[in-house]
Parts: structure tokens; C-alpha cells; sequence
């Protein structure tokens, strides 16, 4: 018997699965709708989950699915085992049922090298005794969990774990809810394909996973709401199908690749000739069948096919350990037949691990360019992801506690895609390094930074950093391309690539060496010339001149951003004053908390900082000094609109002089704005406040109207 289209099913075929729970008769016409709808969700899962190729925009989708739980909710007794409505995670399990596989789950031999899978097709060509060329199905071996689905007249009846070969665990509560699953197969083809009929009962094999970015999204919410972090992306899908309660499955993105079929009855339906044919079939059905897949001939070209898949393994959004090649003909496997635990008409070509174990030698902290402390582990060197790695990032302190990693612990170290290697888990006590167990100690982070002995103070929650940030090696490039970026004291020309030659040339080491730079130290570096020199010398003089804001946005303070140092500059009015102040004084500043406060406090005392300003300005570097103004309100409750290039400012600078008047700035024009700032290049901001007739003044008024106003 096959299964007939929908259409010709009478009612108790085609919705009969489920034990009457409810009352109550189902009108034809509601009967007629609830098939339409499961038929048009299910044709729309499948365009949207498995061909990424949605039909009708979500909100379609979500109304045709909330009248179809409507209905059901109506009619109870109708829900059918295949509604798409029961993907969504039914009531938890007490437990597991074991399940004994109809036909066994086997293995599959693995091999290293190409010569081991030359050596392959030499047996498998003495055991046929024939020379003929042997067809293979190559595919990807894929890093999940395998899966045995049972369909009984079309219709998803179980699912199950591999287990031990022979019998695995009932996870069909959890399988359902996966959208790469058919719960029910095409009983007619699907429109535009020649299916074959599905056979009566048929089980599906193949591998559900969860994709690299389905993982690292899993984990960054899991991270954010305090729920479990995965190790990677195979022990993530493996937990989720260990789950008793199926609304955890439903809220995960797991997937399926199907990679075999057994016709366990009816096999009068689909004579497939080969595995190529059988994957056609299961396509044609529903389900995804991965796209790496390729059929060849000859083990060269098994080869062939190995080499670009491990070429390709990175940009894959799944993980892959291997390439299974597999005999085509079904013929053929038949009469190979297996050994005791593997099949002889199929092999695993292993790649490279991307997880080994191997042991936390020391940990060393790196100091980055913006000063943030970060610990990294120094390993016993291992070959993974197929490079010898020594090192692995930890981080932060947080990772450290959260892995319960010391030194001298065995660890699994992880280096997949590019990524840089990381230690995902610390193996608990398993016997393998005892020796290590004695000595194991404690991480602490260093009070010292490693780089220039500056004090490390803490950056938020988790975070470390070094306070010697005018003076720290590790930090003397970002910080230099700071102090000379727009914004501070603008040195046009001195950007990331001569910061970088002048440091690496040893021609400065700090902020006020680049005003002792003379022209033939210039005009001799590569790629510059007397002229390109010239300017350049006459741009850092002109640099010297400049105002209390910008030198001390300049000095890269943390937290002390441009709005910030002209809060500083427009209290204090000095340098001097600003240096003698304490950090209860500074919080007395406008907008200035406690912690920037400490932050400015503490890297004014440094010795090393003091030292650095004061050889600056004894190379020139000047300003008038500040205004002193109070914080005004004169512009309390109007609201600014900043559009086109100001040429004299920076917009954060712009910004902040006019919150110090108690003005709001907004990000676009509306009936509420009160005045719009436009420089040159002003676009669709000028054109609406025309049209809404906002005032408007360019950058010259907006000075002038400053300067006004003290600012
Ligand atoms: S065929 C008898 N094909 O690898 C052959 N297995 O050690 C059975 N796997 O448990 C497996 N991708 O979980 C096959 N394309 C693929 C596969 C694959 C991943 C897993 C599967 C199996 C293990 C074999």
C-alpha cells in the first residue's frame, strides 16, 4: 500500500492519530480548514527552514498559524501527531524509553592518511573481485549526534539515539520540534518533483547538529539569562536531546542533515539503485540532504573531494570532523556486507581535531593597546585544528573562575574555523596528571602591569587594565595616535602607519617625543621626502598651539571622553588648578561620578604621567586658559539638531558646549527642534527644517553665539 494524497484520505486516515480527548462533532468545513492549514504550514516550514526561500511574508505565516491552534484548541480531539502546532514542545517526559533498532546502528572505520584510504579501495575492489571503477558518495561527517526517525505511513512515529548500536533512547519529543524534520512526508509529490511514493514504514538516518552561529547565539543568551553555557556546538545539540522537557529542544536551533535511509517495509514503492538515488528520494520527502555532497568515481577523486572539503571546513556554518566516503551501488554494499562493528563499503576520512586535551604550563598576562590586562594560558604544545599551538586566550579573570582553571591543570584546548585557540574546560581529576595535581595554583591577576610596572587597577566588573597609559610600551602607539587624532591636538599627516615607523624606528617613545622630532629625522624615513617632511614638521607645530580641552582629551584618560575634558577644562579654568585637585573635588564637576573621578585622580598622581605633561609643555605645547564657567541653563529645554561638516569642532565637541547650556541634542529634525546647526554637505536634516521652518545658523553664528555664552 502507498500513502495516498491528501485530499483522497478520508478523516479517520488523515486525522485519526491521536486519542479522542475532547467532544464534540468537527463540521466539514473546519475539517476541511484544518487539513489546508497543517498542508500550508508545512509547505511554508519547509520553503523557510529548509530551502531559506520563504513564499509569504511572517505575518501570513503567524496568522495561518494562530488560526490553526485556534481550531485545534476548538476541536482538541482532532490534534494529530504531525500538526506543525506540536513542534513547539509538549509536556516533559518522566524519563527515556529504550528502543531496539531494526536494523543496527553501526559505526564507520576511520582513516588518517590517503594512503589508508588507497589501501580501501584495494580491498574493496579484491573482496568484489572486480577492477571495475567503483562509484563513491562523498560527504561531510558531521560533528552531531546521530538519529534514527521511524515513519509509519508517512508519519513520524519515533525518533531515537544511536545508543549502543542496538538500542538508543526514545528523543522523539524533542526531535519533533526540529524544522529540518519532516513530521509528515508528501503522500502525493510535491508539486513541480516526481517523489516516489513514501514506503510504509521507513527509517530516515542522519545527524542533528546545531550551526556554529545557532551555538554562539545559544551561548550568548544562555551568557546574558544566566542559563547553561555549551562547550561547542555537538555537546550543545547532544544536551538538548537529553532534555526531558521538549520546550527546551523547541527554543534551540537545532538542524538535521539526513545522510542514509532503511526501507523496513514496502520496498516495492522505491527500488533506489544507489545511495545518490535514495538522497534524491529523501529531498523530493522533505528533508535536507547536505549540499556538500558529491558522487564520484574512483578513490583519486574521493581524494579530490576530502582535500576542498577540508578547504572549505572553516567557512562552514556547521562542524565537520571528517569526509565519510561511502560504495554508490547498493548492490555493491549489499555484497560487501560488514565486519563486526563497521560497514566494509564505507570509510571516515578524519580531519584534523579542533578539541584536544593537553596541560596549563603557566599563565602570562598580555597588556593590549588601550591597556586592558588580558591572561593568556602557555600550554604543553599540541596539534590541533591542524597547527601545533603553545597559547590560549582565557580572556579575563571571570573565564578563569567560571572554567575553575589553576596552573598545572589538564585542559581540552579548542582552535576551530581561524579562530584563536581557547581553553574550553578544565578535565576534572581523571588520573592523568597527578604529578600536575600537587602543584596546581592558584591564577591571580598581577597588581603590577607586566609591561611597564604601572599599578593595574579594575575596568568595570571583569575587566583589568594598566594605569601607565602615557607611559606603558605596550600602550605607547594607540596612545600617540590618540594624543595627535582630530579631536585632540589634531597633528595632520601623523597617522596610524608613522606613528607605527616612528615607534618601531625608536624615534619616540612617548606623547612629547613627537615634539622633538626634527626634519632630517623625517625626511629620512621611507616613503617620506623633504617635502612630505616639511609639512609634516610645520603641522606638529602648529599642533602646539592648542586648548585644555583638547590636551586633555588628548591624554587618553579612561573614561574621559571630549564632552568630559571640557567639563574639566570649563571648571578648573587650569592645568594647575585641574593637577591639584583631589577626587572628592572632581566630583563636585558637572556630569563627573565617582569612578571617572578616581579614574582622573588617580592618573594625575601617577609620577610617570606628571613627568610626560610637563615635558610636553616644556616642548611649546600651550593654550589660553579656560574660562572658567558654571554649568548655565540658558538653553535649558531646546533641543539642537547638528547636520553637515562643523569645521573648527568636532561634533562631540559641538555636543558637549551646548548640553553645558542645558540644551538637548537630537539626531533628527522635528516640529520640536528649536534650532538646526548646519555645516557644509548638509543634506535631508537642512531641507526638513526648511520645510518645517526651524531656525537654522551656520558653524560662524554658532561660535559666535558661543562664545556669547562663555563657551
Ligand atoms: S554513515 C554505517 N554518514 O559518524 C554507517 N555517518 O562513526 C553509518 N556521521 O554515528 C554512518 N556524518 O553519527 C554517516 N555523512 C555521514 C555522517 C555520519 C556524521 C556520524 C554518525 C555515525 C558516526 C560514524
Amino acid at each position: 500500500m502507498t500513502v495516498g494524497s491528501d485530499s483522497e484520505q478520508s478523516e479517520e486516515e488523515g486525522l485519526g492519530q491521536a486519542p479522542v480527548r475532547g467532544l464534540g462533532p468537527l463540521p466539514q468545513q473546519d475539517l476541511q480548514e484544518l487539513t489546508t492549514l497543517r498542508q500550508q504550514i508545512t509547505h511554508h516550514d519547509y520553503l523557510y527552514h529548509t530551502l531559506d526561500a520563504p513564499e509569504i511574508p511572517d505575518v501570513e505565516y503567524d496568522r495561518l498559524f494562530a488560526r490553526l491552534e485556534q481550531l485545534e484548541a476548538q476541536y482538541p480531539q482532532f490534534v494529530t501527531l504531525d500538526s506543525p502546532t506540536q513542534r513547539v514542545g509538549g509536556t516533559p517526559l518522566s524519563g527515556f524509553a529504550q528502543v531496539t533498532h531494526e536494523v543496527p546502528m553501526m559505526s564507520l572505520a576511520k582513516v588518517f592518511d590517503e594512503a589508508d584510504l588507497v589501501d580501501f579501495e584495494a580491498r574493496i575492489k579484491k573482496r568484489l573481485d572486480s577492477a571495475a571503477p567503483i562509484a563513491y558518495s562523498c560527504e561531510p561527517k558531521i560533528d552531531g549526534v546521530a538519529v534514527s526517525l521511524l515513519y509509519e505511513e508517512g508519519v513520524l512515529v519515533r525518533a531515537a539515539t544511536r545508543g549502543d548500536g542496538l538500542s538508543g533512547e526514545d528523543i522523539t519529543h524533542n526531535v519533533r520540534t526540529i524544522r529540518d524534520v519532516p513530521l509528515r512526508l508528501p503522500a502525493s509529490a510535491r508539486a513541480g518533483t516526481d517523489a516516489p511514493a513514501v514506503p510504509r514504514r521507513l527509517e530516515v538516518r542522519g545527524e542533528i547538529y546545531m550551526s556554529r552561529s545557532g551555538f554562539e547565539a545559544a551561548n550568548a543568551q544562555a551568557a546574558v539569562t544566566g542559563g547553561k553555557t555549551f562547550v561547542n556546538p555537538r555537546n550543545a545539540a547532544a544536551g538538548t536531546l537529553r532534555q526531558l522537557d521538549p520546550r527546551i529542544a523547541a527554543s534551540r536551533p537545532l538542524r538535521m542533515f539526513c545522510y542514509g535511509a532503511n526501507i523496513l517495509e514496502g520496498d516495492e514503492t522505491v527500488p533506489w539503485p544507489t545511495l545518490t538515488a535514495t538522497f534524491a528520494s529523501l529531498q523530493q520527502w522533505g528533508f535536507v540532504v547536505n549540499p556538500e555532497l558529491q558522487a564520484v568515481t574512483g578513490v583519486t577523486q574521493c581524494l579530490v573531494f576530502a582535500q576542498a572539503l577540508l578547504a572549505r571546513r572553516d567557512g562552514l556554518d556547521y562542524e565537520i570532523d571528517g569526509a565519510v566516503i561511502k560504495v554508490d551501488r547498493l548492490q555493491l554494499q549489499a555484497e560487501l556486507g560488514f565486519n563486526a562493528r563497521t560497514p566494509r563499503w564505507a570509510m571516515a576520512y578524519k580531519f584534523p581535531a579542533e578539541e584536544v586535551a593537553t596541560e596549563v604550563r603557566d599563565v602570562e598576562f598580555q597588556v593590549g593597546r588601550t591597556g586592558t590586562i588580558t591572561p593568556v594560558a602557555r600550554l604543553e604544545p599540541v596539534f590541533v585544528g591542524g597547527v601545533t599551538v603553545s597559547n590560549a586566550t582565557l580572556h579575563n579573570m571571570a573565564e578563569i573562575a567560571r572554567l575553575g582553571l589553576r596552573i598545572g591543570d589538564r585542559v581540552i584546548i579548542r582552535r576551530a574555523g581561524d579562530v584563536i585557540p581557547k581553553v574550553v574546560k578544565v578535565i576534572e581529576n581523571d588520573g592523568t596528571n597527578k604529578e600536575a595535581l600537587v602543584t596546581r595554583s592558584e591564577i591571580l591577576m598581577p597588581a603590577q602591569c607586566p609591561a611597564c610596572g604601572s599599578a593595574v587597577e579594575p575596568d568595570g566588573d571583569i575587566l583589568f587594565r594598566c594605569s601607565g597609559g602615557l607611559v606603558c610600551p605596550a600602550q605607547r602607539k594607540e596612545a600617540i595616535r590618540h594624543f595627535c587624532a582630530r579631536g585632540a591636538l589634531d597633528v595632520e599627516g601623523l597617522g596610524d602607519k608613522l606613528v607605527e615607523q616612528l615607534v618601531d624606528g625608536g624615534l619616540i617613545h612617548d606623547v612629547a617625543d613627537v615634539f622633538h622630532l626634527q626634519h632630517a629625522q623625517l625626511a629620512a624615513l621611507e616613503r617620506m621626502g623633504d617635502k612630505s617632511a616639511a609639512k609634516l614638521m610645520a603641522a606638529i607645530d602648529k599642533a602646539r598651539s592648542t586648548t585644555l580641552p583638547r590636551f586633555l582629551f588628548g591624554l587618553g584618560i579612561p573614561e574621559v571622553g571630549e564632552a568630559t575634558a571640557l567639563a574639566l577644562a570649563s571648571h578648573f579654568g587650569s592645568l594647575e588648578a585641574l593637577l591639584a585637585a583631589d577626587a572628592a573635588t572632581l566630583e563636585s564637576v558637572e556630569d563627573v561620578g565617582p569612578i571617572v573621578a578616581a579614574r582622573v585622580a588617580h592618573f594625575l598622581q601617577q609620577a610617570a604621567n606628571r613627568d610626560v605633561i610637563a615635558r610636553l609643555r616644556d616642548a611649546g605645547v600651550h593654550w589660553a586658559d579656560q574660562a572658567v564657567v558654571a554649568q548655565s541653563d540658558v538653553l535649558a529645554g531646546q533641543i539642537f539638531v547638528l547636520t553637515g561638516t562643523l569645521e573648527r569642532m568636532t561634533r562631540d565637541d559641538a555636543k558637549a558646549r551646548l548640553q553645558s547650556l542645558g540644551a538637548k541634542v537630537a539626531g533628527s529634525v522635528s516640529k520640536k527642534t528649536d534650532w538646526v546647526i548646519a555645516g557644509p554637505g548638509a543634506g535631508s536634516k537642512l531641507d526638513k527644517a526648511v520645510e518645517l521652518e526651524v531656525s537654522v545658523m551656520d558653524e560662524e553664528a554658532f561660535l559666535a553665539f558661543l562664545a556669547e555664552h562663555g563657551k
